[in-house]
């Protein structure tokens, strides 16, 4: 092994010998050494045609590999999302909707996509925190009823069993007595992330309690999501637009907010979850989804909590005078329920991150929402003006073009058909009426 290294030192300096001009031999065979039949592939210049073959075959597989090209629909897809907001003419231009990760949604269970024909859709674990309340218990009626598992994460502050108790004995249903401002591990495809008090009489009740929900409670879910890899979904608030000096409120209109009025707990707090979900996004690569939701009315709703369709509708029932604060002329939307449960789903299902108005833009002053109370249950209701309260925003109105473009989504129950089905919910609740029409279900409300 020795000898052969120094062998061929030798001939080197031989060559160089040669080259100076001085006694020549005859020339040993170059690369003598090597097999006869690389020194044949050699003298031929074969690894030329041998390397330029091969650079030929990388460049035709690179064209035709379909992984190139799916990579390459991909963007396009994204860029063709992205670029309808590039029209000028589009008032969402400056603030694009987020699509989804397209690598998540394509691993995770047929979550945005459509199932095969002849297969049927896979379960999923949902978790719904907040979801023996209002809107999460009509939610977890709608995703039972489509087949999914369902864990209810509640305190009870607001929720109560009645609202998910005709679910206790269905095996896919769970229900955990929990506050989400300490952390829980559990594991599940979906949160969709409710837990807060929503009316101004609960959040004002605690406020120290409530920003710490919507921050410390949002920042667990948000961890909970990352650890188990869960789609996350924020039911945010029209709240965030403060008093808007924008009318109707469009998802890229920033707000007016009074950061240390008496509601900023439940406003700002609201604003900071958003800002958490959207950090967890871009930083943690999380799927989340962000709902802003206006006013919405329907059985199940909290009777006494200071809202104005329900203040209204107990007040008539009961044959109080109806109080309208301030001259009853500031404006609010009303979105029947089920129309809510059913944008929340599409958002959670689809591909674009949001945010998202969901509301109904039909727009009622105090006085006429007044009026169709008095309409619906008692045309004597007295109606009595009392002083309004601080940072009562005078105009809310949702712009919900984006929603309807994006998740083909658009309230359909106008307020004097979805009144009523309250009512007779109302009726029930007060009086024990067990006569009064049955109180809504999911069913009725799909
Ligand atoms: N209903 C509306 O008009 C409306 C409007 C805008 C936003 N939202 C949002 O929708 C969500 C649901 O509202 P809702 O009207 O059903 O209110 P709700 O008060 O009926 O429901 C909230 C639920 O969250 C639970 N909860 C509160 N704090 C909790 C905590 N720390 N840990 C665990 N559970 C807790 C309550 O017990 C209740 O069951 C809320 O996040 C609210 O901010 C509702």
């Amino acid at each position: 092994m020795a000898s052969e290294l120094t062998y061929r030192g030798g001939g080197t300096s031989t060559a160089a010998g040669a080259g100076a001009g001085g006694y020549s031999p005859k020339p040993s065979k170059p690369l003598a050494w090597l097999p006869r039949a690389a020194r044949y592939a050699v003298a031929e210049h074969r690894p030329l045609f041998a390397l330029a073959g091969m650079l030929i075959a990388a460049a035709v597989i690179s064209i035709a590999s379909p992984s190139a090209s799916s990579s390459s629909s991909t963007s396009t897809s994204t860029g063709g999302a992205a670029s309808s907001y590039s029209n000028n003419n589009n008032p969402l231009a400056r603030f694009p909707v987020e699509p989804a990760h397209h690598r998540d949604v394509a691993t995770r269970h047929f979550v945005g996509g459509k199932v095969p024909l002849g297969l049927k859709r896979k379960a999923l674990r949902v978790l719904v925190t907040g979801g023996a309340g209002f809107v999460g218990s009509h939610l977890v009626d709608r995703l039972l009823e489509r087949g999914d598992s369902v864990i209810v994460v509640d305190n009870f502050f607001t929720g109560r069993k009645d609202n998910v108790l005709h679910h206790l004995n269905d095996p896919n249903f769970e229900m955990i007595r929990h506050d989400v401002v300490e952390p829980i591990l559990l594991e599940v495809d979906q949160i969709y992330h409710l837990a807060c008090p929503a009316s101004p009489v609960h959040y004002k009740y605690n406020p120290i309690k409530t920003i710490k929900t919507n921050v410390v409670g949002t920042l667990n879910m948000l961890g909970l999501a990352k650890r188990i890899n869960a789609r996350f979904l924020l039911t945010s608030t029209s709240e965030v637009y403060g008093d808007p000096l924008q009318h109707p409120q469009v998802e890229t209109y920033w707000g007016n907010v009074n950061p240390i009025g008496v509601r900023s707990c439940y406003d700002e707090g609201k604003r900071t979850a958003e800002t958490l979900t959207m950090d967890y996004h871009r930083g943690a690569n999380l799927e989340v989804r962000i709902a802003r939701i206006f006013n919405t009315y329907g059985p199940r709703m909290c009777i006494d909590d200071g809202r104005v369709v329900s203040n209204f509708v107990a007040q008539a029932l009961r044959k109080e005078p109806l109080t309208v604060y301030g001259d009853g002329k500031q404006t609010r939307s009303f979105q029947y329920v089920s129309d809510l449960v059913e944008g929340l789903m599409k958002l959670m299902e689809g591909e674009h991150v949001g945010p998202f108005n969901l509301g109904n833009p039909g727009e009622f002053t105090m006085l006429e929402l007044a009026k169709v109370v008095q309409d619906t249950i008692d045309p004597n209701a007295r109606i009595e003006f009392r002083k309004n309260t601080q940072d009562d925003p005078h105009k809310r109105k949702p712009d919900i073009s984006r929603a309807k473009e994006f998740l083909g989504w658009e309230p359909k129950i106008p307020l004097r058909e979805g009144l009523p089905l309250m009512v007779s919910d109302f009726r029930k609740r007060i009086f024990g009426d067990q006569d009064a029409a049955a109180t809504t279900t999911g069913n009725q409300q799909g």
